[in-house]
């Protein structure tokens, strides 16, 4: 078993750090932000993220899991330092690699004889050969190691994953990485780290590409009046096609998606071309978060309608709200000149113009239009004619398809879906 320090423990280097504590590492969590760390320290988690509170109780009680601000004293301490930082968008499309520079910089000396580097968050193709200059050492190799996290079911994510991509130019440095992970039983992918780099972006925009698809089948199906529930379903069962990521909705949204297609098609122009497939898949993406607002502003005929909605995060079983196509529908909406109310179990306070409610009936009071934008599996089971009695209006467009439209009618709605 290896000393570990993962630098940044953000989504991505908690979920890493308790994940290899749990597998038997001794791993040290370093962050400059000392409130983050001090909560750490104290067992607690500063997100929504089933399964993380215990790993992390596991981790602290068995002495695998130590917190620091003392970036230089843990990283001289280990023979893995993995990096988990920040990678925003660049103004030019690019992942913004100016966080894992500065920390790469100001660790370099203090990094262990013979230790190994690796990234783990989204880096822009070509960062591992970029950080091996900038530490200039010998002694020490750099190695890519993607994550494949989804938010929401990290821990199993990290415990069972489908693959491991380890990116390295030295193979002795590809099989220390590949030692980290041996308890998992989950193909490993070895390979060179530019290669490495490319499978992430290359994984999530194609996943991104089809839920467009999805949504697009959708639309499809409302011009022809089929169903595409029961057409996807038809669909996915093709082995060759499956139905995961084939769900329409409001459109994708988060901190990846967004910033890793934008990423690649940025990586692709550099080269000289537009990467089309993913052109088609981002122009849906816009249209499908417009087409909702239509959907919504249709079925009332109020100049400055009310609309309460459910669900502001970006999906379900999270409390992040970055890039959430719901608070991108609320703002166009409120830019349409409506007001809108939103409720989501995890979301408390107002965001800009959208107040939020703690409670989702109160979140309907007065309203014209209730808009159901997360798939959280509570909105399934709330009462169509309690909604009735707090609204004004008769509208509700369920942009996840997970209401039942037969109570919803029942109740006297009229009820919308995507694509049905
Ligand atoms: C994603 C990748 O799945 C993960 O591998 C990567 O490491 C980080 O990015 P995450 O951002 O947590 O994970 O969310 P994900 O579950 O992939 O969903 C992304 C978006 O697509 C959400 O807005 C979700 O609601 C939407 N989605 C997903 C659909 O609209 N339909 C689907 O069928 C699946």
């Amino acid at each position: 078993m290896s000393q570990v320090c993962v630098v940044g423990t953000g989504y991505v280097g908690l979920t890493t750090a308790v994940g290899l504590a749990h597998l038997g590492h001794t791993v040290i969590g370093a962050d400059i932000n000392d409130e983050k760390i001090a909560t750490l320290q104290a067992g607690g988690v500063p997100f929504v993220e089933e399964g993380m509170a215990d790993l992390l109780a596991e981790g602290l009680r068995r002495k695998r899991l130590s917190f620091t601000t003392d970036v230089a004293t843990a990283v001289s301490k280990a023979e893995f330092v993995l990096l988990c930082l920040p990678t925003p968008q660049g103004a030019d499309g690019n992942a913004d690699l100016s966080a894992v520079r500065a920390a790469v910089k100001s660790m370099a000396r203090h990094l262990a004889a013979d230790s190994v580097v690796i990234t783990k968050s989204t880096v822009p193709v070509g960062s591992a050969f970029e950080i091996t200059t900038l530490i200039d050492r010998g002694d020490v190799m750099v190695v890519s190691n993607p994550e494949f996290l989804r938010e929401g079911t990290a821990i199993h994510d990290f415990m069972h994953p489908d693959r491991i991509v380890i990116g390295a130019q030295d193979q002795a440095a590809a099989a220390r990485a590949v030692s980290l992970y041996l308890k998992l039983a989950a193909p490993i992918v070895v390979t060179d780290p530019v290669s490495a780099e490319i499978i992430k972006y290359v994984a999530n925009s194609f996943l991104a590409t089809k839920i467009s698809y999805a949504n697009a089948v959708a639309r499809l199906c409302e011009e022809t009046s089929a169903d595409v529930r029961d057409v996807l379903l038809g669909v996915g069962y093709d082995t060759r096609i499956g139905h995961e990521f084939l769900k329409p909705g409001p459109g994708w949204g988060g901190s990846c998606f967004p910033k890793d297609t934008q990423a690649l098609l940025s990586l692709a122009r550099q080269y000289g071309f537009e990467f089309e497939p993913l052109v088609g898949a981002v122009a849906v993406n816009d249209q499908q978060k417009a087409r909702v607002v239509d959907k919504i502003m249709k079925l009332t005929d109020k100049k400055n309608p009310v609309v309460g909605i459910w669900g502001l995060t970006f999906k379900a079983r999270t409390d992040d709200i970055r890039d959430s196509p719901s608070i991108a529908i609320a703002e166009a909406l409120i830019e349409r000149g409506a007001k809108v109310v939103g409720y989501d179990p995890t979301v408390e306070n107002e965001i800009g113009q959208i107040t939020v409610s703690s409670d989702p009936y109160a979140a309907l009071d007065g309203a014209d239009v209730l808009a159901v934008l997360t798939e959280w599996e509570e909105f399934r089971w709330l009462d169509a004619e309690k909604a009735a009695e707090a609204m004004r209006g008769r509208g509700v467009v369920d942009a996840r398809n997970i209401l039942s439209r037969s109570n919803w009618e029942h109740a006297g709605f009229e009820y919308v879906g995507i694509g049905t």
